[in-house]
């Protein structure tokens, strides 16, 4: 990374909404910080940084993002330590995939450099925001939109790239009933499932309205060709302990490359423990889970963090897994993630950028 400092313009909120906010009632997404960050691209260059009010952006209702969809996001955490310092986790990953998704729709990229100070300045300003208590951070939300007023499907030339912060608490409260989804497909081959592109969530909606509907919490997506095996678990990535080893699906162009799943295949190899980043069929998970030797399942995600898989259902059939508070794996990183992010414990990965 160069070190030139990227020139923000702050203009601060005439009053702060903190005082009247309550972090024991959060609801993910609802409550916004009292500030934003708003950039422009315009003439093939980034331009006009600036943190203001939290509030509306006025828009023309041609933009190509609301007609074809040229539009995508991140997300990430900052955590309050217990001495006060603030840590935003691994942003040089998602910095590098929001260029990946950018580079799938056609859009500019963003200098990782870029995005990171981006991010440190606004949380710097919010700093106040971040909520302290166990399991709680402040959620980071960048994203790039298309600006062009105009309705030919040609890729803009204009762009706003923006970042949000919310306080939120846990995700998911409880383990997860969870189904293995074979008729809708989240992403195909050749498609844009590895790009966090706003439309892979739409397209999300209706089967998750239906698994809702059906008494699921989320679904397990599995391959677009033959629904036999296991891709992502709602937005998250999907993680099996199998006879001692820690199995999760290879990431492709249908799979989003988690910043989780990353970081908790790293914790494994770190402790010596076997990990497999392969296909997975839904007939040796099932076939796990009757025999006993699927010991643990979880989603893991920045929203979801680990979030454990209570009972599984295929056609109609189903396989409640072992008390999620006995598992020794799921545990273990949850804990020692915690640890880290909230600077309990030595960060010998580097994973805590400082701000
Ligand atoms: N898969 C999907 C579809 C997601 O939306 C997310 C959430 O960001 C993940 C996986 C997990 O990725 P990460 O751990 O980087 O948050
Ligand atoms: C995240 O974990 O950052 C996600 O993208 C999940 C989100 C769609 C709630």
């Amino acid at each position: 990374m160069t070190t030139e400092t990227l020139d923000i313009k702050i203009t601060k909120a005439a009053q702060s909404r903190l005082a009247q906010t309550d972090f024991s009632q959060l609801v993910f997404g609802h409550t916004f910080t009292d500030h934003m960050l708003v950039a422009d691209y315009a003439d093939g260059e980034w331009k006009n940084f600036e943190i203001v009010p939290y509030g509306e952006i006025g828009l023309s209702p041609a933009i190509s993002s609301l007609h074809y969809g040229q539009a995508f996001f991140e997300g990430l955490k900052a955590y309050k330590h217990q001495d006060g310092q603030v840590s935003v986790f691994r942003p040089d990953k998602n910095a590098a995939r929001f260029n990946k998704s950018a580079q799938r729709l056609c859009m500019p990229e963003l200098p990782e450099e870029m995005f990171i100070q981006s991010i440190a300045a606004l949380v710097d300003v919010e700093r106040n925001w971040i909520p302290t208590a166990e399991n709680h951070a402040l959620y980071i939300r960048p994203f790039m939109f298309a600006t062009d007023p105009f309705l030919g499907v040609v890729p803009s030339k204009t762009y706003k790239f923006m970042i949000l912060t919310c306080p939120v608490g846990p995700y998911f409260t409880k383990p997860l009933r969870v189904k293995f989804e074979t008729k809708f497909t989240r992403a195909a081959e050749g498609g844009f499932g590895y790009a966090k592109a706003a439309g892979n969530y739409a397209g999300a909606m209706l089967p998750t309205r239906r698994a809702v509907e059906e008494g699921f919490d989320q679904m397990i997506w599995t391959d677009a060709k033959e629904h036999l095996y296991a891709e992502e678990m709602g937005a998250a990535n999907v993680m099996f302990f199998i006879d001692g080893t820690l199995v999760t699906p290879s990431t492709r162009d249908t799979i989003l490359d988690g910043v989780t799943r990353d970081t908790v295949i790293a914790m494994a190899k770190d402790w010596g423990i076997p990990v497999e980043e392969r296909r997975i069929s839904i007939a040796e998970i099932v076939e796990g889970a009757k025999n006993g030797k699927l010991t643990d399942a979880f989603g893991a995600g920045t929203a979801a963090t680990i979030a454990p898989v209570g009972s599984l259902n295929y056609e109609g059939e189903e396989y409640p897994l072992s008390d999620p508070a006995t598992r020794e794996f799921s545990n273990r990183v949850f804990n020692t993630l915690n640890d880290i992010r909230y600077g309990r414990t030595e960060d010998t990965h580097d994973w805590n950028y400082m701000v």
